[in-house]
């Protein structure tokens, strides 16, 4: 029980065969990445595929078909899922303002979810006119963004008065950093301290997109730089901070890991995973809720202001 246990708290591996989602701004991730040109495969990730649920749950309550965005939708697997399912849905990107992240992005990028990526200008601005989309959501993308407030400005602009936003945002107090695997590398300044954590990690292969032909030089080389350059972790009271300029705040972390655990495969529908799940309903919102902020951060809904 206690080993399942961990791995839902901790998160699972990111292997090297899968596809990388974050660093592909330089080729070794690429490198790194034995999956042949794009295929249609099912949702996989766990956030993701919670996004759309989310959605799916707005849409059917709704009497009119909505428009939805996924914001810094990467690939545009979710993108390309939701359209297959027949929704009106759009991705927003702006490839870490990097035209090599663009292109090798785009290479990779679901054909289904393609044209309906939209370029973010370098103003920041999604090219949709105000009030354009029922639904926002985004996926581990607010660590990456330099100036915080302003997205969340656009984001309130482009959303009807009566929209609904569902946004999973890592925060600073995470334990594990979720791009190298490397635990509290985050918290340390850019330098030797970080490195030699790093080093650790890696020796003990306890890190993403490890690889036997990979030396830790050439792997620390993308992260190090994409940690120091691409990534901007802040604590949950400053992300609140920005938020709440625009937006009331609702939190369904704990609601989205007991979903989560209701739909562990049912290979892992052991005793253990049951109790893990009956007891899940146990704990207390207020510890359920720290807990997952050490963990993953958090998942929120948010609504416009109303003045
Ligand atoms: C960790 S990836 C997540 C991608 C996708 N949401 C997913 O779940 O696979 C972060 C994404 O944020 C995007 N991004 C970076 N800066 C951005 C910005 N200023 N505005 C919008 N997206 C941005 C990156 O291009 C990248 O696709």
């Amino acid at each position: 029980m206690v080993r399942p246990a961990l791995r839902a708290l901790c998160g699972a591996r990111v292997h090297a065969r899968q596809r990388p989602m974050w660093p592909a701004v330089l080729s070794l991730t690429v490198d790194m990445d034995d999956t042949p040109a794009r295929v249609h495969v099912p949702l996989q990730d766990p956030n993701q595929q919670y996004l759309l649920q989310c959605f799916k749950d707005l849409q059917q309550s709704s009497r009119r078909p909505l428009i939805a965005l996924d914001f810094g939708c990467g690939d545009g697997d979710l993108v390309g899922e939701a359209r297959r399912a027949g929704f009106e849905f759009f991705g927003a990107e702006a490839y870490y303002g990097r035209s090599e992240y663009e292109a090798e992005s785009l290479a990779r990028t679901d054909p289904d979810a393609a044209p309906c990526i939209l370029r973010i200008g370098k103003d920041g601005r999604v090219p949709v006119v105000d009030c354009y989309f029922d639904f926002v959501c985004s996926n581990q993308v607010f660590e990456h963004l330099r100036d915080l407030r302003s997205v969340v400005g656009e984001l309130a602009r482009i959303t009807r008065p009566d929209g609904v936003h569902v946004h999973v945002v890592p925060t600073l107090e995470q334990w594990v950093d979720g791009h190298t695997g490397v635990w509290f590398v985050h918290k340390i300044p850019r330098g030797n301290l970080r490195r030699l954590l790093a080093a650790a990690f890696h020796r003990l292969r306890w890190v993403n997109f490890w690889k036997p032909d990979v030396s830790f030089e050439a792997w620390w080389s993308v992260f190090d730089t994409f940690l120091a350059d691409d990534t901007f972790y802040r604590s949950w009271g400053d992300i609140r901070w920005s938020l709440t300029q625009f937006f009331t705040i609702r939190h369904r972390g704990p609601e989205k890991f007991a979903w989560m655990l209701q739909r562990t495969p049912s290979r892992r529908r052991s005793n253990s995973w049951r109790a893990i799940r009956w007891l899940w309903r146990l704990v207390p919102e207020p510890i359920a809720w720290r807990l997952l902020l050490h963990r993953s951060g958090v998942t929120v809904e948010l609504r416009a202001r109303t003045h």
